[in-house]
Parts: structure tokens; sequence; C-alpha cells
């Protein structure tokens, strides 16, 4: 993607916080002809086991032992030496010699947190030594960018929120708006509503991790009433036409070692949650389902996909974990239809590429995501853009480190009028 090759001269990292309070990773490249980019690392809570592999201290005397000195020493001593005073032609070049010097299949030596920063400064870097902006220098040859459809968290639950709400995100995504400025309007007057509503019916409005309120609501379906009465109370249509709602249960974290799925009080098989997610589908206008189930139900998958595969966009997050190997296997297989795409899941923006030419390639859709854990950085807008997955969630329409995503594309929409928003094909 880089035109000509460009010279590092030098790789800096920090110990930084991140929005929930906790240290991680910011990476500061300089390249021969001056320029310079910056990357701060995120990090999630309900991670899925086979992710990239996080370098945490263990110092019980920093951070409760959450300290990322270890991951910082890393970028700044290996692979400071290693990537700097060479020519580097391509990021799939300095991914790949990362990935070697690194030497583990899951990036726990150096420490994914090291790498991936390393990775998405380098990617910004080299983007802008090119005078291009980022979206436009990760488009790959023959995708058109697209101005994502914004899916806002607005009721947060699970381990995001100290609520009894199993369910850990519930969307909004304003799948009909006329262009993306209005999509973020949308959100944000449903936001406002919805504040409004749970304060009128006596519930507290204090956030969860990723911004969304987090209510002492424990049964799904109330949730779903709330955003229904929402997205009406702002003025808004419920539907795919105007705006519709996705959900991310993250499954893996409710699930019990018995194999039986425990919502509000109740254990569910498999077959139940296929049933219980059936008839929420009739019930609401949800339009796509991310980790319905567990990482390790791959049967229990392939049923769902079977009964609601064609009518819901069903996403694979904890179960694909952003890798090429394990989405091409789900393709093969049947499971799903769509991918969550996290940068830090697999460790370096090149897999991250391959992720999503691989759903491409097999018609599984992409969904561009954020972590729980998040800094400023807006690395995710420009992927979904340059992308062109149509698709993108990173939080309520609240709180810097989420806004800051969404912002970022107010001024890639501002800058590019043509730029066309919403689902490919829509
Ligand atoms: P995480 O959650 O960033 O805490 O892993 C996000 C998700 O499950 O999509
Ligand atoms: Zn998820």
């Amino acid at each position: 993607m880089a035109s000509e090759p460009a010279v590092i001269t030098s790789v800096r990292a920090l110990e930084i916080l991140d929005s929930r309070g906790r240290p991680t990773v910011q990476v500061t490249i300089t390249l021969a002809d001056g320029t310079m980019a910056v990357a701060g690392v995120p990090s999630g809570a309900s991670t899925g086991s086979g992710e990239a592999v996080e370098r945490r201290d263990r110092d019980p005397a920093r951070y409760g032992g959450l300290g990322v000195a270890e991951a910082v020493d890393a970028v700044n001593g290996e692979i400071a030496s290693y990537l700097s005073g060479r020519e580097w032609a391509e990021l799939a070049d300095i991914d790949a010699a990362l990935i070697a010097l690194d030497g583990t299949p899951d990036k726990s030596r150096l420490g994914a947190n090291a790498i991936v920063g390393v990775s998405m400064a380098c990617a910004r870097a080299l983007a802008h030594s090119d005078g291009r902006e980022l979206w436009d220098w990760l488009t790959p040859g023959g995708v058109t960018p697209r101005l994502p459809v914004p899916h806002f968290n607005v009721i947060n639950g699970g381990v995001h929120a100290p609520n009894p709400l199993d369910f850990q995100e519930f969307m909004i995504a304003p799948l009909g708006a006329p262009s993306f400025p209005e999509a973020v309007r949308a959100g944000a007057e449903i936001y406002a509503s919805l504040r409004g509503l749970l304060a009128a019916k006596g519930y507290a409005t204090g956030l969860g991790d990723e911004g969304g309120f987090a209510p002492q609501i424990a049964e799904p379906e109330e949730a779903l009433d709330l955003l229904v009465t929402a997205i009406r109370d702002a003025g808004y249509v419920p539907g795919q036409g105007g705006v519709a709602i996705a959900l991310d249960p993250a499954a893996s974290e409710f699930r019990g070692d018995d194999g039986r799925y425990l919502v509000a009080g109740q254990a569910l098989t498999s077959s139940d949650m296929i049933e219980r997610y059936a008839q929420i589908s009739d019930r609401f206008p949800v339009w796509l389902i991310e980790d319905g189930l567990a990482e390790n139900d791959w049967d229990g998958w392939a049923a769902l996909t079977e009964r609601l595969g064609e009518r819901i966009t069903l996403v694979g997050d904890d179960i694909f974990v952003t890798n090429p190997a394990i989405i091409a296997e789900a393709i093969a297989r049947g499971v799903g239809n769509a991918a969550l795409i996290k940068v830090n899941q697999i460790g370096t923006v090149t897999e991250t590429l391959t992720a999503i030419a691989t759903c491409r390639d097999g018609g599984y859709a992409q969904f561009v995501s954020h972590r729980s854990g998040e800094t400023t950085d807006t690395f995710i807008a420009d992927l979904a853009v340059g992308s062109g997955c149509g698709m993108l969630k990173t939080g309520a329409p609240a709180r810097g480190e989420r806004v800051a995503k969404y912002n970022r594309l107010l001024e890639i929409a501002a800058a590019r009028p043509s730029m066309r928003y919403g689902l490919p094909g829509a």
C-alpha cells in the first residue's frame, strides 16, 4: 500500500490509561521523512479464549497487577531495535517481522498489546507519509469505501455493568438514515429519549463501560421494550427502514459448566436459547445478533444459523476472534454469516485486513468494533470506512473515547460528501 519504502527512525511506547482507568500502551512511530504517528491500544473485558494475549506485568504493587510496563519495554527495546534504521516497503513486512520476532502463536512473548500498537502506529505513519487519509490507504483495490451504519450501544449489561442484565449489549442501528450525520443525530436523540424514559420509570441513569445506560433490569425483553419506546419517543420508526436493534448477548459469559445458558435466573439449553432468539426476532425489530451462543458451542451455532441465518445477521466475536483461519473454517461449516473485526483480537493490522478479506470472499459480513476499554484513538473509524463493510460498533453516542470515533466519521463525511452511507448494496 505504501508507494515508496519508508525508513523508521524511532519507535517509542508509553504506559497510558484506558477508559476504565487501567493501563494500556501508546506507541509513537517516527519516519525518516519526519512523519510522526501515534496509536492507542484498546483492551477487552469479555475476551474470547483464542484472542492474541495482552501482556500485563502481574506486579500486585502496581495497578493491581494490570500494569503494562513490560509491554512498553518490549516496544522501546526489542521492537524498536529491530524496526529502526531499516527500510520497509509494506506494512505487511513490518507485521510479519513483529510476528517472527515474537515467535509465539498468540503474541504472548512481546505482548499483543505491544505488537498491535506498533502495527497501528506504523499503518498510520505509512498512510500519512504517502499523503493519504488512513481510510483511503486502508481501502483494498476493488473495494468501495463507505460510511458505516453506527451501532450505538445504549443499554449495557453483562461484564460491562454491575446490573442483573445478562445480555451485554443492546444497540440501536439507524439502517434507514439518509446519511451518516443523520444516523449520528438519530443515535444521540434516541439516547436522550432513553435517558428520559429510564428516569421517568425510576431507573438510575448511570453508565456502563461503553457509555450505555445500566438500569437494574434482568429480562432482555424488558430492555428491548424500552428501546422500541425510546426510538418512537424520539420520532423515529423502529425497524430496518428506520432504526433497527442489534444485540450482543456475549453468551460465552453466561454459559455454565453444564453447557446451559443462565438468563435472568433461568437455565437454558442451546436450543432453548435459539428459540428465545427466534421469539425475540418475531417480537422486536432485531436485525443482528452477535455471540448469541458461546465460543465453544459450534453445534449450537450451526443450529442457530440454520434457524435464523436467512433473516438475521449472526456475528461471531468470541468464537472467531478476528482469526482468518477460524473464519475460513466457519465459512466452510456454515456457522454464522458475519464476523466481528477487532484489531487487537488478532494483533496486527495486516492479519485484520486478511480476516476482512476472508469474510468478503466467503460472503460473510464484517462488523468493525471497538473494545470495552478504549482510548481516544480513532483507527477503527478509518478501518470501517476503508473496508467498505458498512457497519461499526463503538459504544454509546456519549463518553469521549466512544464519540472520538463517531466524530472522526463525521469529519470524513464532511470532507467527502459523495461517499455513500450504509450497508453494502444499500
Ligand atoms: P470486550 O467486549 O471489548 O469487553 O471484549 C466487546 C464485545 O464483546 O463485543
Ligand atoms: Zn461481542
